[in-house]
């Protein structure tokens, strides 16, 4: 029988119905993913892993497991999992590349909502007893600029959102074709990325972890935002430098910021982000909403059941049948 491990709270219909398959041994194990040891350990009787962004598949891991020929990855950022280990070693890397993108897309404008009225800072003053309108007078996103940086998938659904709100789109993107027609319709203006920071109200960043993003957003960028502007970012955490936004926050630099995303998950108790009430802060949930969870775990169970029994993964990010 073929066992599966599941590392992490991947849950849902189609894991429910992968547990009940009588040719594969599904091994949940939710919090394997914070224990190196039982990890390594659990993954040499494994043929398949499932997990979401917080196991490390590393080359070591890799190396503790001859008998694995699929990882699946139930999102779509692959930065927890060294794809060239798991690559030359003839196993197939499977993932949910757009299957959350439209969920992350509505929590970006959540999120820029959240901002410019005020809205989590208005809920907790009225727990307080208070009833403080002035106080929480905010901004209309219409006629606001908005900077998409990053305008692949979920940037340009951000984008059709935002422009249903009356945004002006300015973009910076060197990976897209800037003549796409999405891009016309949307009438979005691409600039180099000072230009972006230096005109957008709103700065909505969608870059993969790279070792070229990381801390891309650090003191030098900051400084050349407006002091109204905002910065949301659901994309990695690693992608800002915190501790230059928390100066940046601290000195009004820029006027505020939102995170679904931090670099360390969970953040630091009482940290300067956690403590900034310039901050609007979600714990990792723009993908997690039910109609995108059920579409994630629906495509890893199916590809991770598909090779195990000699098929092809439809998600595949390097190939579709294991090598091994
Ligand atoms: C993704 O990469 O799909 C999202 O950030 C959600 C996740 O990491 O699981």
């Amino acid at each position: 029988m073929s066992r599966i491990l599941v590392t992490e709270g991947v849950n849902g219909v189609a894991m429910d119905r992968l547990r009940e398959e009588s040719d594969l041994n599904v091994v949940f194990e939710p919090d394997l993913w914070n224990n190196p040891d039982a990890l390594n350990d659990a993954i040499k009787d494994a043929q398949a892993i499932i997990v979401r962004n917080q196991t490390q598949v590393t080359a070591e891991l890799i190396a503790a497991a001859p008998n694995l020929k699929i990882v699946a990855r139930a999102g779509a950022g692959l930065d927890n999992i060294d794809t060239d280990a798991v690559t030359k070693a003839g196993i197939v890397v499977s993932f949910a590349p757009s299957e959350n993108s439209l969920s992350v897309a509505e929590l970006a404008i959540g999120l820029f909502l959240s901002l410019a009225r005020n809205i989590p800072s208005a809920d907790q003053d009225i727990r307080k007893g208070n009833w403080n309108r002035a106080l929480f007078t905010g901004g209309e996103l219409s006629g606001k600029i908005l900077g998409v940086v990053g305008i692949g998938r979920i940037g340009t659904l951000v984008a059709q959102r935002a422009k249903a709100f009356g945004m002006t789109i300015v973009a910076h993107d060197n990976f897209v074709d800037q003549e796409g027609t999405q891009y016309k319709e949307l009438d979005v203006t691409f600039l180099e990325l000072d230009e972006l920071l230096g005109s957008a109200d709103f700065i909505t960043v969608h870059l993969p972890l790279l070792p070229s993003t990381r801390h891309m957003f650090t003191e030098s960028l900051f400084a050349k935002m407006k002091p109204s502007a905002y910065l949301v970012n659901t994309s990695r955490g690693e992608v800002v430098d915190e501790i230059a936004l928390a100066n940046a926050l601290e000195s009004g630099v820029i006027a505020g910021a939102a995170l679904d995303v931090r670099s360390t998950e969970p953040p630091a108790v009482g940290d300067a982000i956690v403590n900034s009430d310039k901050v609007v802060l979600t714990p990792h949930i723009a993908a997690f909403t039910h109609e995108a969870q059920e579409r994630v775990v629906e495509s890893v169970c199916r590809d991770a059941a598909a090779v195990l029994r000699g098929g092809a993964a439809e998600g595949f990010f390097n190939f579709p049948e294991p090598k091994r």
